[in-house]
This record gives C-alpha cells, structure tokens and sequence, in this order.
C-alpha cells in the first residue's frame, strides 16, 4: 500500500493543564518523538504488516534523518521521501496528566507536496490501498485519488485534521476515517450516525472513530458498532492513525471492513497506553495478543 501525508518531528510537552490564553503552565517533562499523520499511518500500517510505501516531503534538517530512521525502522519503504530546502514539519503537542492533547502544526516541507511526481503517481496506481489525510495540500490528495481510482486501488482519506472537503475528492473515497469532531465538520450533524448518513451520499463507505466507545461502521450493508476496550490512557497522539493506518493494512488483504475494523479499534487502544505517536504504535503480533486476550473475556 501507499501512504501520502506529512511527517513532523513531535515536540511534546508534559503540562499539568493546557494553558487558556494569557496563561503560562509549567511544563513537567520534553521530549522528541517522530509523528505526523502520514508517518504514524505509515508506521502503523507496516507494523500491522503490510508493505507500505511512503510518499511525503521533509526538509534538510536532523529532524528529517530522525523521521527517516524511525520510518524505516518500523519497515516503511522510505525511498520515494522527497526533500524540500528549509525546515521539516514540525508538532508541539502539550499532553495532560489524563492523556488529552493540544496540537499546534506548523506544516513547513509538508506544504510543498502540492502534486505528486510521475514516480509517485505510478506507486499510487500500483498499490491495492491509498491512503491519505489533510495535514498536506490538497491538490496532491486529490491526485493521489483520482490516480487510485483510476487504478481500481482502495481509497482511504482520513479526513483529519478537519477541514473543508470538496464533493469531488469525496467522491473518489472508499473508505472515509473521521472522529466525531470531523465527522461533524464535513457533514454538519452532530449526531455520529446522521453524519456517517450524509457522508455517506459520497463515499463509498464511512468509519467514525468514537475514542474510547469504539467505532461506527455504515455502509451499503448498514450501520454497525465495533465496541471499544478499556485502555489505561497515558497519551492520545497517534491513536486515530494507529487505526487508520491498521485499517488501511487490513484491507490490504482481506476486504471485510467489520474484521479490519475490530483490529485497528484494538490498535487505536494499545496506542493511547504508549506516551508518543510513532513509539507507541503497536505491531501485528501486539494486535493479535490483545485480540485474543479480549475473544477470551
Ligand atoms: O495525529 C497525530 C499527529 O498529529 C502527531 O504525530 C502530530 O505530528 C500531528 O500532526
Ligand atoms: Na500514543
């Protein structure tokens, strides 16, 4: 499969509460991690097993070589990684004692992957799923899907952060990953059910990620729920690309989204057990032992 998105170097800090405007919290401890939706889904998805190809653009800078290690590290083919002069995106994500987070982005080269190369194009058109999010310009998600559905490949957008779509790139969706929040967004319902609905009139299938609940599922079968696992929450970043990139690696293979869907709820929850994105992205046989741990409960 192939992933297109961004990559950031995670700047995290502990905060005992996020501050309101005009307030200064002290932070309790730092640390760099690699992240960005893209990366993390990539990761994700090579952990979960599948071969996976990452197109994405970094700068020339040590962060940039951190994010290329660690990706490669985790079996992501990192050789279509394109390089942009200036600095590589960057996150700095204040994490509180419960596990909730606050993201400031700061896209940087991840604002230059604005259309996709011959070589790139023809990865994406060779792949059986692509998967892509919104932390990268537009125009080259929609490349990446129209040149997926021109291939007959499995297009998955998880449509985070949230933001405006256009009904045409909507419609090149197979699967569509939102949370509530961004599922609200597109669809303007506030109800996760009525909004997968209306999305629904446009892609081809939608999947609402309900945190701790679990997910929703709807598509032309109908709606159903993948109940969720108590997790003890250390930190959430990373956790809805943990699922979608499972997801996206599940399909890969096998089409049955209810099955896939049950593994990257099992992702999602061991993600949050693990302070970080990328560190605490877990591998196949860590899904598989939390899986059969839950069918024995
Ligand atoms: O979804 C989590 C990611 O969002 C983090 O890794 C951070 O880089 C932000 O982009
Ligand atoms: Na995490």
């Amino acid at each position: 499969m192939v992933v297109v998105g961004s990559a950031n170097v995670d700047l995290f800090a502990a905060v005992p509460a996020i501050p309101a405007p005009g307030e200064t919290v002290l932070a309790r401890g730092r640390e760099v991690r690699a992240g960005g939706k893209g990366l993390n889904q990539a990761v994700a998805a090579a952990r979960a097993g599948a071969a996976t190809t990452f197109v994405a653009v970094v700068g020339r800078d040590e962060g940039a070589e951190m994010l290329l290690a660690e990706a490669a590290a985790a079996g992501v083919d990192t050789g279509l990684v394109r390089r942009a002069d200036g600095p590589t995106g960057t996150a700095w994500i204040m994490v509180r004692p419960d596990g909730e987070n606050a993201i400031v982005v700061d896209g940087a080269a991840n604002a230059t992957l604005t259309s996709l190369t011959l070589t790139e194009r023809t990865a994406v058109s060779e792949a059986a799923v692509v998967v892509a999010q919104l932390e990268t310009p537009l125009s080259a998600v929609r490349e990446a899907a129209e040149a997926a559905q021109a291939s007959g490949a499995r297009f998955l957008l998880n449509a985070a952060p949230a933001s405006e779509l256009p009904e045409e790139l909507l419609r090149c969706v197979d699967v569509l990953v939102v949370n509530e929040h961004e599922a609200r967004h597109l669809s303007g319902e506030a109800d996760p059910s009525s909004a997968a609905r209306t999305l629904l009139r446009l892609a081809g299938a939608v999947v609402v990620t309900l945190g701790a609940e679990g997910a929703l599922l709807l598509d032309a079968d109908g709606e159903r729920r993948v109940p969720g696992l108590t997790a003890r929450v250390v930190d959430t970043t990373g956790a809805g690309d943990t699922f979608t990139g499972v997801l996206a690696a599940t399909l890969a293979t096998d089409p049955d989204l209810d099955a896939a869907a049950r593994r990257a709820v099992v992702a999602g929850a061991l993600a949050v057990e693990t302070a970080g994105a990328v560190p605490s992205i877990p591998t196949s046989d860590a899904i598989a032992a939390r899986l059969r741990q839950e069918a024995s409960r």
